[in-house]
């Protein structure tokens, strides 16, 4: 163990005696954060333009491209002319964060259910599937593959779909697997994103057994309302409202995590899905609360172009001037101006969402879209990817208060780059990226990226060592 490269044995000691809260490393969470990447986004105008090169490789645990397509010999394969190119500078990343890991997302929301029909229907078919996927992504160097069927033995499709969805599953981690040992290499992770309505979970999923193979679950809970109805809903909402009747009180965060728990998933495999953005209306009357009647959606954002749909940097926008009210019930933001109206999230009401998840120990989160983010930080006034590297921040191991005593902080420069709001301390302003001894506290220590500042807590009974850069025994 001590031949080991210093960086190794970092990595290894926090995985082998950390275990619990630092294998992210570097990252400094807690949890995962899978955050997607739309191969669309490079088609907006102007600022709203979204390339492999706008994204930060140290905002997230995961990254995942969407969307890549099954062709007609049931093979896995790129869509856009220009994939080979952008899957190769994703993956680039991974030379600027060696602990990121990239997946390939195939299917989405466009994509239909015919083709994962017919991949799935025989052996040979989920074979050749299979096989093609290993080849693909060692092509372009990502660590897994994502499922995005929407959604399978959804109407029209046939019923045992669910039940080869389960076996897709298996076989491909079993594949994986023998992948992984033959060569020596990481194995090839296998996740998906599944529905988050409780109808469409109930006719394309086994739960219980599908999540045995699979290394992460992700649950859309976003999409839940919006001008497929004839009247203002919250696109995610955390909790149901007391305007919600019938089959309506399914339709929040709260009640798809639940129900992925209890129908037999491990707490530690579902990520909780964060939307940066928002489902708009145009309000038909007077009245602006939820459930107010509309005639249809509001006017479609200059970048984004999809009517109904604002991203969280066209919402900045559209805030100013705006009212804006808290659904008190579901703990998520509306607001309002003339006769348009959006369901939306912001800081508030993801740190709402991540104390949620903590609570209930969800094992990570994941963001639909990147792109959606005020990745520049040209609109919002709040940095780049104010609402991601927010979600990033409450993440990260919590600092109790009394570890932060500002009297104890090193004097700081005049200059310092700010820390991050959440986090009071000062101490990597203008020092190298890399880990450091918390002296006034020895079960912690600083964890430096960017001039930002981390707070690190070993676990249980552990002491961080200077020399070995490692949570140890005392
Ligand atoms: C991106 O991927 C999807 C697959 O879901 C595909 O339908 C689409 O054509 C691709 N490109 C664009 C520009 O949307
Ligand atoms: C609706 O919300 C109430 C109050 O939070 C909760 O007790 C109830 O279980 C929820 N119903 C569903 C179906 O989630």
């Amino acid at each position: 163990m001590t031949t080991a490269r210093p960086t190794t044995t970092i990595m290894s000691k926090f995985i082998l005696i950390a275990g619990l809260c630092l294998t992210f490393g570097s990252l400094g969470l807690s949890s995962r954060l899978v955050c997607y990447f739309t191969n669309w986004s490079q088609y907006r105008p102007g600022s709203g333009k979204f390339m492999p090169s706008n994204i930060e490789p140290n905002l997230c645990t995961h990254l995942i491209y969407a969307f890549a397509g099954i062709n007609e010999a049931n093979e896995l394969s790129t869509i856009e002319w220009n994939d080979d190119a952008l899957y190769k500078s994703f993956n680039g990343l991974k030379q600027r964060n060696p602990n990121l890991k990239t997946l390939l997302a195939v299917g989405g929301w466009n994509f239909g259910t015919q083709k994962f029909t017919t991949a799935v229907a025989t052996q040979v078919n989920r074979n050749t599937f299979i096989q093609s996927s290993v080849k693909l992504l060692r092509k372009y160097g990502f660590d897994g593959l994502d499922l995005d069927w929407e959604y399978p033995a959804a109407r029209g499709s046939p019923v045992e779909d669910q039940q080869r969805f389960t076996l897709l599953c298996k076989e491909l981690l079993q594949a994986y697997h023998a992948e992984g040992t033959a060569t020596g290499r990481p194995r090839l992770l296998v996740s998906a994103a599944v529905a988050a309505g409780k109808g469409t979970i109930d006719a394309g999923y086994e739960i219980g057994e599908m999540a045995k193979y699979l290394d992460f679950i992700s649950v859309m809970t976003y999409d839940f309302h919006g001008t497929w109805e004839s009247v203002t809903g919250h696109n995610s909402p955390l909790y149901n409202g007391t305007h919600d009747t019938g089959d309506s009180v399914f339709l929040n965060t709260d009640f798809a995590m639940r129900y992925w728990r209890d129908k037999g998933t491990p707490v530690e495999k579902l990520n909780m899905g964060f939307a940066t953005y928002g489902r708009s209306f145009r309000l038909l009357t007077r009245s602006s609360q939820v459930g107010a009647p509309t005639s249809g959606p509001a006017a479609a954002g200059g970048f984004t172009r999809e009517a109904g749909f604002w991203s969280y940097y066209e919402i900045c926008t559209f805030l100013e001037g705006a009212s804006v009210q808290l659904i008190e019930d579901q703990k998520v933001p509306y607001a309002f101006k003339q006769n348009e109206w959006v369901g939306y999230d912001n800081k508030e009401s993801f740190q709402t969402k991540v104390r949620y998840l903590k609570e209930n120990g969800f094992g990570g989160a994941f963001v639909w879209t990147l792109d959606l983010d005020d990745f520049n930080g040209q609109f919002c006034g709040q940095g780049n990817y104010p609402l991601i590297s927010h979600l990033r921040s409450l993440l990260a191991v919590e600092t109790p208060q009394h570890l932060v005593n500002p009297s104890t902080n090193p004097p700081q420069p005049a200059a310092a780059v700010p820390s991050s709001s959440n986090i009071p301390d000062n101490f990597c302003a203008r020092r190298a990226g890399g880990i450091y001894a918390k002296p006034d506290a020895p079960g912690s220590f600083y964890s430096c990226e960017n001039g930002i500042t981390w707070i690190m807590h070993c676990p249980a009974n552990l002491v961080f060592q200077d020399s070995c850069k490692c949570c140890n025994w005392p």
